[in-house]
């Protein structure tokens, strides 16, 4: 069985043109370059300022060329999403604009990695950062933007006599783009009787004639066409409500919870994920403690990424060229146990020395590469999967 994690040490841009001859195209990429905070970032063409440019400047510089080779290593179905903060995140856009291309721009999530707010300094306690999601091709990527995990089962209050659960949504597009003018072939009437819940597209006994309607009264159209009412009536139920009008009939789609569905409900993904869904800088601590122990101050959390993970098939060939700690090939081999994926992912990082006095340093790591082997072999070792390092 092939590994799900693989290690090259190395300078990004030196590994990239290799991958994909190695191990084919990439379906994911998920990056968390350094964030250029003041603090020297690490790259081989040090160009920073030799020439005047500014640090932004510099920061693009080191960044192009790389995102031009990742975008070489991505499969025409593949995505990018790519952690940022302040420092960076409009130069990163425009770059990502420049190299991806502005269609092929998906999402700017904020990720509130610091739910406390950061404490230090002036100004305001920020709490979050970004995620920026590009398709390496919108029109073909099979990047879903939706999730199991977010479906919250008590949106589903109602249960079927045999215990399936469901809710209410209205028949009735609710949305006042879509009315008789725009939407012709929606607006008919169909019948309903609220003492049975029963719905036709034709009149039947006891039935009372429905047409849709704003709260307001003035007209609307259905969500779903006449052929389709006529062949899932079960899914449909007729009740008497109370408007802003006072009492009348409507009908209303029951949606179901679907548990038992392959794959199962899934919930489109908000572009606000919160450290309690995905988990914060605190818990990533946490988390790498445990296997390795405090060696690096800035992970991310595994949550993140599983949720990143979820976006993309269960068989995604998964690469991270500035891999840290190593995070996204734990969440690899956490999310592959956890759904029976087989998944793999290409961990890269440089030789890039500790700090002198640091955790990681006494802990006998002289090298940031140290460190993201070290925890891939523990992920191996404690959560299965099997782990490779391999020279380019
Ligand atoms: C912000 S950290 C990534 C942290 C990671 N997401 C985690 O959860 O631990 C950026 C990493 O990129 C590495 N790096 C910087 N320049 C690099 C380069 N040119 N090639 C490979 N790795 C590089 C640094 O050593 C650092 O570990």
């Amino acid at each position: 069985m092939e590994p799900w994690n693989i290690f090259v040490e190395g300078d990004n841009l030196d590994v990239l043109p290799a991958v994909r001859d190695r191990w084919g195209a990439v379906d994911l990429i998920y990056i968390d370059p350094p964030y250029n905070t003041g603090n020297d970032f690490a790259y081989r063409d040090d160009i920073r300022g030799s020439d005047g440019t500014s640090r932004h400047q510099a920061w693009v510089a080191m960044m192009r060329p790389r995102l031009e080779a990742a975008r070489a290593a991505l499969a025409e179905s593949g995505a990018i999403f790519v952690s940022i903060d302040d420092n960076e995140q409009a130069h990163l856009r425009l770059l990502l604009d420049e190299v991806f291309g502005e269609h092929s721009f998906v999402a700017q999530v904020v990720v509130n990695l610091n739910p406390k707010g950061r404490q230090l300094g002036r100004g305001f306690a920020t709490s979050h950062e970004y995620l920026l999601v590009y398709a390496r091709d919108a029109a073909r990527t099979v990047l879903d933007a939706s999730s199991a995990e977010t479906v919250d089962e008590r949106d589903f209050p109602l249960t079927t006599p045999d215990g399936r659960r469901y809710r209410h949504l209205p028949l009735r597009n609710t949305n006042k783009k879509f009315n008789p003018v725009t939407a012709r072939t929606l607006h008919f009437t169909i019948w309903g009787d609220p003492e049975t819940g029963r719905v036709s597209v034709e009149p039947f006994p006891g039935a009372v004639e429905v047409g849709p309607v704003f709260g307001d009264g003035s007209p609307a159209v259905w969500r779903w066409s006449r052929p389709l009412i006529a062949e899932r009536p079960d899914d449909l139920v007729c009740r008497r409500i109370r408007g802003r009008s006072g009492q009348r009939v409507d009908v209303f789609q029951r949606d179901w919870l679907q548990r038992d569905v392959p794959g199962g409900r899934r919930k489109k993904l908000r572009t606000v994920w919160l450290a309690e869904e995905v988990g914060s800088t605190d818990t990533a601590v946490a988390e790498l403690k445990a296997v390795v122990g405090h060696v690096f101050e800035s992970p991310k959390p595994t949550g993140l990424l599983r949720r990143i993970l979820a976006t993309m098939p269960t068989d995604a060939l998964v690469l991270d060229f500035f891999a840290g700690s190593g995070t996204t090939g734990h969440a690899v081999a956490l999310q592959n146990l956890a759904d029976g994926g087989t998944r793999r992912c290409i961990s890269v990082n440089s030789a890039e020395p500790v700090r002198p006095g640091s955790n990681a340093a006494a802990a006998g790591l002289a090298t940031v590469a140290d460190i993201t082997r070290a925890r891939l072999q523990a992920v191996a070792d404690t959560v299965g999967g099997g782990f490779e390092e391999v020279r380019l």
